[in-house]
């Protein structure tokens, strides 16, 4: 298979709202809240106002922020359900990052979004579009599986990120969890797949980067996140790697894929892609 050119993926600041990015991969334990909390604090250090929407009933990302799971209000499930008063996010410990956190109820959102007679895959899309947000991005965190709460994620968004983990068969089943989030929501741009917890010292990892490049191409991103004890560390104190270790090689790939993903939407915008 020939390499696919880069997406064109959506502009950074469009007019109807801020852009919708959804970090997902059905497949677990890959990556995808330590991806969505550090680019969600690495854009917001890029001076984005960055809401975070963890919509993972583990409550993870919440947690990685320093905001206490299932006790706080408002939450993402008082935003998603129909019928609430829709709540404002709530400011976390970093300037112009902000954070709708999972709670316990989220835990039987899949069941009562089952329960809605209609509409139920777009009721977050719905909420977003009739609700301003002052944001430039909002970051969605998804569980591991393709059940409602994920593809009310892929309906809303514009964009979609997705963590791969450097690791033997990490290739299986990505073709097709590209193939079911095209059904899915066919407007949905890809921005990237994301490998993580590379180790370059090791030929397995240097052999799934080269074979990643071949089949996928420009679908995966140039910025590579090294596997590092720091960022298996960080979110049991609440902290960001950011703010755990500014300067280590963790902080240092989430920089540079913060930076690689405003590149990419901006130049799509300069393409004008489609929102
Ligand atoms: N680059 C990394 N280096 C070291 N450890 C990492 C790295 N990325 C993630 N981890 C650790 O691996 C585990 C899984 O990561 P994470 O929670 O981000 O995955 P996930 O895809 O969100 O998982 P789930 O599917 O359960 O939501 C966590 O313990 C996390 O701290
Ligand atoms: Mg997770």
């Amino acid at each position: 298979m020939s390499p696919a050119p880069p997406p064109t993926v959506s502009r950074e600041t469009p007019g109807g709202g801020p852009l919708r990015i959804a970090v997902i991969n059905q497949k677990g334990g890959v990556g995808k809240t330590t991806t969505a909390v550090n680019l969600a604090h690495g854009l917001a250090l890029l001076n984005r106002r960055v809401l975070l929407f963890d919509l993972d009933p583990q409550g993870n990302a919440t947690t990685a922020v320093g905001v206490e799971k299932y006790t706080t209000n408002p939450s993402s499930y008082d935003f998603l359900m129909p019928g609430k008063e829709k709540p404002a996010p709530t400011p976390t410990q970093y300037d112009r990052l902000d954070l709708f956190p999972a709670n316990i109820s989220l835990v039987r959102a899949e069941m009562d979004l089952l329960q809605l007679k209609d509409h139920r895959d777009t009721v977050l899309k719905r909420n977003l579009e009739g609700q301003s947000f002052p944001h430039d991005v909002i970051l969605f965190d998804a569980p591991p599986s393709l059940g409602l709460l994920t593809i009310n994620i892929l309906l809303a968004s514009d964009l979609v990120i997705i963590p791969v983990q450097c690791e033997y068969l990490a290739l299986e089943g990505l073709t097709m969890l590209l193939e079911t989030i095209e059904q899915i929501n066919p407007s949905l741009e890809l921005l990237g797949c994301v490998l993580t917890m590379v180790d370059l010292r090791t030929n397995l990892s240097q052999e799934i980067i080269k074979d990643m490049r071949t089949h996928f191409g420009g679908k995966v991103l140039k910025t590579l996140i090294p596997r590092t004890v720091r960022l298996a560390e960080c979110p049991s104190h609440g902290k960001t790697i950011f703010d755990y270790e500014r300067w280590g090689a963790g902080a240092r790939a989430y920089e540079s894929l913060s930076k690689e993903v405003l590149s990419r939407i901006r130049n799509g915008q300069r393409k004008g892609a489609r929102r």
